[in-house]
């Protein structure tokens, strides 16, 4: 089995080494490819990955290069996991929305719409790439903001998935709070990328008991710490949002809080430094410590349990994915790309039923769709007026004279990404 991650000059690359060691039984990859542009960084992830797999004993060959087209050839899944303009373009995404009073991040609001428009064109070269290469090849993409970018793929045609970790995060908390095993614990999680709420936590599978009343009950207050909400929010709601949704319920707080310390992509930039410095010694072989501290945690494992489903049928038979949604949320389009629980198998995802979702959350779910959409149009035909088009219809901006100043702000910062600007 080959498999090729685009981006495998990524800092975060030896968490997914480490899932690949750890869980080849479910995976056997018998070659894999890092593929980046960044030789340099891509030298020392790759001599790491390398010591990894030869101190788990994990017999596959690591390959690495800076030739997208050879990287894919052959490849029976390709990850990807870009950052178009790297640290230093996430840095202006999280920067310049804050001077018009809105939220500064690398995925919501302003700054996601950035991101969206820098990496869509990218990401569909590549995939037309793979597709060329072997048009069975299943994508998995990481590369955020996912559920603009699988929506992209989607609609050209190309095999993918999209992946996150908040869902196999809180199943593991969960697990860990209850003290039973994270494959017991069944999430009913509903919404959009990085805009979900877990519903029910169930015990054994999708039919087994919701032990969500009684996780709140007794865990609140270390569920409520962990996504830094108020605990009286997640009772009165009794659901757990995920933590991109404090940029929604306490948006104004954000931005202040923001206004006053670095940004996460000077903070990552810092750590990056560090860790490709750790790389380079050779007597490492294992992910170091600090990785923890990036917010990737378990996309290794995730990663794994669903190229395995695409590709051989192991792996848990259902999963947390970004998949078309063809009237599960009856309230959207059915070219909407959701984030729900869905059986994966060779065939890929097929999402399970979600039952009524209460419009408290179908009411936003609705409107940062609508927005997708509009980001996805601005992404793929440019101009300015898409760009205001998805800004004002985005429920953290809305106003005209922010979307103006935003639009002009997005584009000025983002010239050398766009080719219509
Ligand atoms: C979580 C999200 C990812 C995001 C990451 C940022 O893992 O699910 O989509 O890219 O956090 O972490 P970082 O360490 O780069 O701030
Ligand atoms: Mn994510």
């Amino acid at each position: 089995m080959k498999l090729t991650v685009v981006g495998g000059g990524s800092t975060y690359t030896p968490e997914l080494i480490d899932g690949f060691a750890r869980l080849r039984d479910t995976l056997p990859v018998t070659e894999l490819v890092l593929v980046d542009p960044a030789a340099e960084r891509l030298d020392l992830v790759g001599g790491l990955a390398r010591r990894i797999f030869a101190r788990q004993g994990h017999p596959g060959r690591i390959v690495t290069t800076s030739d997208l087209d050879a990287a894919v050839d052959g490849a029976d899944a390709v990850l990807l996991q870009l950052r178009v303009g790297g640290q230093a373009a996430r840095e202006q995404d999280e920067t310049w929305p804050l001077e018009c009073g809105c939220v500064g991040q690398e995925t919501t609001g302003a700054g996601g719409l950035a991101k969206a428009l820098r990496t869509v064109p990218v990401v569909l070269d590549i995939a037309e790439r793979v597709r060329r290469a072997n048009p069975r090849a299943w994508i998995i993409d990481f590369t955020n903001p996912v559920g603009i970018v699988t929506r992209a793929l989607l609609r050209a045609g190309h095999r993918a998935v999209g992946l996150c970790n908040v869902a196999i995060g809180f199943q593991r908390k969960f697990a860990a709070l209850l003290d039973v095993s994270p494959s017991d614990i069944h999430l009913d999680h509903v919404g959009l990328n990085h805009l979900t709420w877990e519903t029910a936590v169930r015990l054994g599978g999708p039919e087994g008991d919701d032990v969500l009343p009684g996780l709140l009950a007794v865990h609140g207050d270390a569920i409520a710490g962990d996504l830094r909400l108020p605990r009286p929010v997640l009772d009165r709601l009794g659901v757990v949002p995920s933590y991109y949704l404090r940029y929604y319920y306490a948006h104004d707080e954000v931005v202040r809080e923001l206004r006053t310390k670095p940004s996460r992509a000077a903070e990552v930039a810092a750590m990056e430094r560090q860790l490709l410095e750790m790389y380079g010694d050779p007597a490492l072989d294992e992910k170091p410590e600090l990785l923890a501290k990036r917010g990737g945690a378990y996309y290794s494992e995730a990663a794994v349990d669903l190229a395995a489903a695409l590709l051989t049928g192991a792996g848990s038979p259902y999963q947390v994915v970004n998949t078309r949604n063809d009237g599960t949320l009856p309230f959207l389009p059915d070219d909407a790309v959701i984030e729900v629980q869905a059986a994966v198998g060779p065939k890929g995802p097929s999402p399970l039923p979600t039952g009524p979702v209460d419009p408290l959350y179908a009411g936003l779910t609705a409107n940062v769709t609508a927005y997708e959409d509009l980001a996805l149009e601005a992404a793929l035909r440019g101009g300015r007026d898409r760009v205001f088009r998805a800004l004002l219809a985005h429920p953290l901006v809305g106003q005209y004279a922010y979307a103006e100043q935003l639009t002009d702000r997005l584009i000025a910062h983002n010239r050398e990404h766009l080719a219509w600007a």
